[in-house]
């Protein structure tokens, strides 16, 4: 028999014993073999295109491995968390209390993710990080249960100094939105920088998402830089490079930054992003049959152009699809299915990755370079970086 028929034989016989008023527990139970999985992520604001680039791959993963996790059809939930960190824990238990997912994908803001991250501890419910790189998830806050295939906010900017230096880009103002994820990502950029020899000139922030750049970019401008080294994302970054540009700053000093600057944005940038060099765990042009065959794919399915948030929704789901299918489906088998996380090595677009003690990737750092609207590899930045998990300890 087909499966197809194998399912409705049976709905059919169930719903013959139901109308007796006999079988009710096992309709709930029949209900409940579905899984559960609920999406938090921005679908408005300056990440909105973020969060649908998210949703995407996590989508293309589990159908390309048959629209099922671990034998088990999936029941979608989706909450608009709007990167509004003041609503993210109300957003995380509306999936979690009142649509009781089995498992929470989300965020793309640090912010919002401390309010999943509280959810998700106090629940014990599975959470995968999709982007958001807030250290304290998988460094002092790290949990059995919380799982991120992104990065940490300091992973990029820690392959950035070296390159910079390298160059003769010695002096640097380092400018970003003044939360977690810019904070974070200055971190890395201070260590590697300094590290290689170099010195930062100045510091400069805005609140999030602020994109009134006009009195930071003159201030730039009088200090003189070697180079402009930064931090932004999606709708905020190509407004950050079409500014730079008119204020006449693109020719005088060079802009680079961790790779998000160029993410998705190249056609929204325009000539403004052309040359502005970025690491980033990813890059458009990787040469290898997997990134080719996965964009391919993605541009048929949904009629865009894949970029890194795309790519860490497809491990997301590709990360869950193993992780279930090493547990048969049985999400309640915890101990079991973490493991299995933890175990896996995911064959992603951007190259193998494995996940650390911590559970965030282990991966190499691409150099890029805008060229003709793509994220251009022109290096390896660093291999095999790992971040430090800091303060871990696994419950
Ligand atoms: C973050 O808030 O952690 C964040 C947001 C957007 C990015 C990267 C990090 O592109």
């Amino acid at each position: 028999m087909t499966t197809r028929r194998l399912v409705l034989s049976r709905g059919a016989a169930l719903v013959g014993a139901a109308s007796t008023g006999l079988l009710l527990p096992q309709i709930a139970r029949a209900q409940s073999d579905r899984i559960r999985v609920g999406l938090m992520l921005p679908y408005t604001g300056t990440f909105a295109q973020l969060g649908v680039a998210i949703e995407n791959g996590v989508r293309m993963a589990i159908e390309e491995k048959g629209g099922k996790l671990g034998g088990r059809t999936i029941e979608w939930f989706k909450v608009d968390d709007e990167s509004e960190p003041s609503k993210g824990v109300e957003n995380a238990q509306r999936l979690v209390q009142r649509d009781k997912v089995d498992v929470l994908i989300g965020t793309v803001h640090s912010g919002v993710q401390m309010g999943i991250h509280r959810v998700a501890r106090d629940s014990g419910v599975l959470n995968i990080i999709p982007n958001a790189g807030v250290h304290a998830a998988t460094r002092a806050l790290c949990a059995p249960n919380v799982f991120r295939t992104s990065f940490t906010n300091s992973q990029p900017t820690l392959a950035l100094g070296k390159p910079m230096v390298d160059k003769g880009l010695k002096r640097a103002v380092w400018i970003s939105w003044k939360y977690a994820a810019g904070e974070e990502a200055f971190e890395g950029f201070r260590d590697s920088f300094t590290k290689a020899g170099g010195t930062i000139v100045k510091e400069l922030a805005l609140p999030f998402p602020n994109v009134e750049f006009q009195a930071l970019l003159t201030e730039i401008a009088s200090l003189r830089p070697d180079a402009v080294a930064c931090f932004f994302a999606g709708g905020g970054a190509a407004k950050f490079m079409r500014d730079y540009a008119a204020a006449g700053l693109k020719d005088r000093i060079p802009l680079w930054g961790s790779g998000f600057l160029t993410e998705g944005v190249l056609e929204a940038a325009g000539p403004a992003a052309e040359g502005v060099m970025t690491t980033m765990h990813y890059a458009d042009s990787l040469d290898t049959k997997r990134n080719q065959e996965f964009r391919l794919a993605y541009a048929k399915a949904f009629r865009m152009q894949p970029d890194v948030y795309a790519v860490q929704g497809y491990d997301s789901g590709q990360l869950l699809a193993q992780g279930l299918a090493a547990v048969k489906g049985d999400i309640s088998n915890k101990k079991a299915l973490y493991q299995a996380l933890e175990n896996q090595t995911i064959d992603s677009p951007r190259g193998k990755w494995s996940m650390s003690k911590s559970h965030n990737p282990i991966q190499d750092f691409y150099l890029r370079q805008v060229e003709n609207k793509d994220n251009k590899v022109v290096g390896i930045a660093a291999r095999a970086l790992a971040d430090s998990g800091a303060g871990c300890r696994m419950a």
